[in-house]
């Protein structure tokens, strides 16, 4: 293990499998998440990612292999059962309602309600400013649609609803992929302050430039199987590189079933 094992993982996925039809989406694939740890999940469009993914969100039920949430056994057959481990999913279709406020966001359909029954405005937008504060400072348009808001502001508002909700283990599959620079750059921040809160995140991408510089680690997928894991102050973006094209291994690195012979 490179990681610290005097803590327990939030996460641990222990040699996960999943085929559709004939195909091995996922291979006995394997990866940890620690407390404040961003562990990006790297690998080639078809390398498997989002379907390993998938299977700790609850979205696909998996052929074999274990779920560890915390050190225990966890049984997680859909999305409910994610969420009830604190696990909750940022989609890349940012799931927000667009004709409302970003306080109405947070509490779609958990709204918090007033003795007589009708919706309890000035809780919920008290609350959505300290959830926001803590997330993004900045950020001041409580009373506008969310529509208005630009790609990384409406990106705040979904983590912010996961987290109001008791998330500690966030998954963001290519949560840049549709923002410019100046929006990457505030995600990153938003990144940096759930990390502060203890919150752990996988960050799955296949461009390691865009999630490299946030990671403590990488698990590089290829085929299905897990190429390698590595901490990122122990390896280059160009080893990772290899990784991700040859299935080469670096020294760095702890290898896993996918990674090449050497
Ligand atoms: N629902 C599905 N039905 C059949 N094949 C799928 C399905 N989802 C993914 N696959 C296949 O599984 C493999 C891994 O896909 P995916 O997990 O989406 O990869 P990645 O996220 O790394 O791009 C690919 O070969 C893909 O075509
Ligand atoms: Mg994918």
């Amino acid at each position: 293990m490179t990681e610290n094992t005097s803590q327990t993982p939030l996460v641990e996925l222990r040699d996960i499998s999943l085929a559709f039809g004939g195909i091995k989406a996922v291979d006995q694939a394997s990866v940890s998440l620690f407390p404040g740890e961003v562990v990006a999940i790297l690998g080639h469009n078809g390398a498997g990612k989002s379907t390993l993914i998938k299977v700790l969100s609850g979205a696909y039920s998996k052929d074999s292999g274990d779920i560890f949430v915390k050190g225990e056994h966890a049984t997680i057959n859909n999305p409910r059962d994610a969420k009830s481990y604190g696990i909750e999913t940022i989609y890349q279709t940012l799931a927000v309602a667009d004709n409302v406020d970003a306080a109405a966001n947070l509490y779609l359909g958990r709204e918090i309600l007033t003795r007589w029954g009708t919706l309890d405005d000035v809780a919920m937008e008290s609350e959505a400013r300290k959830v926001m504060g803590r997330l993004n400072p900045n950020f001041e348009r409580f009373k506008e649609p969310v529509a208005k808001l630009s790609g990384g502001q409406r990106q705040s508002v979904a983590i912010a609803r996961a987290i109001l909700f008791n998330a500690q283990i966030l998954i963001m599959d290519e949560p840049t992929a549709a923002l410019g620079p100046q929006e990457t750059e505030q995600v990153g921040e938003l990144i940096q302050a759930l990390k502060r809160d203890g919150i752990g995140i996988f960050l799955i991408s296949h461009d390691i430039h865009d999630v490299f510089d946030l990671a403590d680690r990488v698990m590089v997928m290829k085929n299905g199987q897990t190429v390698g894991t590595a901490r990122t102050e122990d390896v280059t973006k160009d080893e990772v590189l290899g990784m991700i094209i040859l299935g080469k291994c670096p020294a760095g690195a702890e290898p896993g079933p996918g990674a090449l012979p050497s």
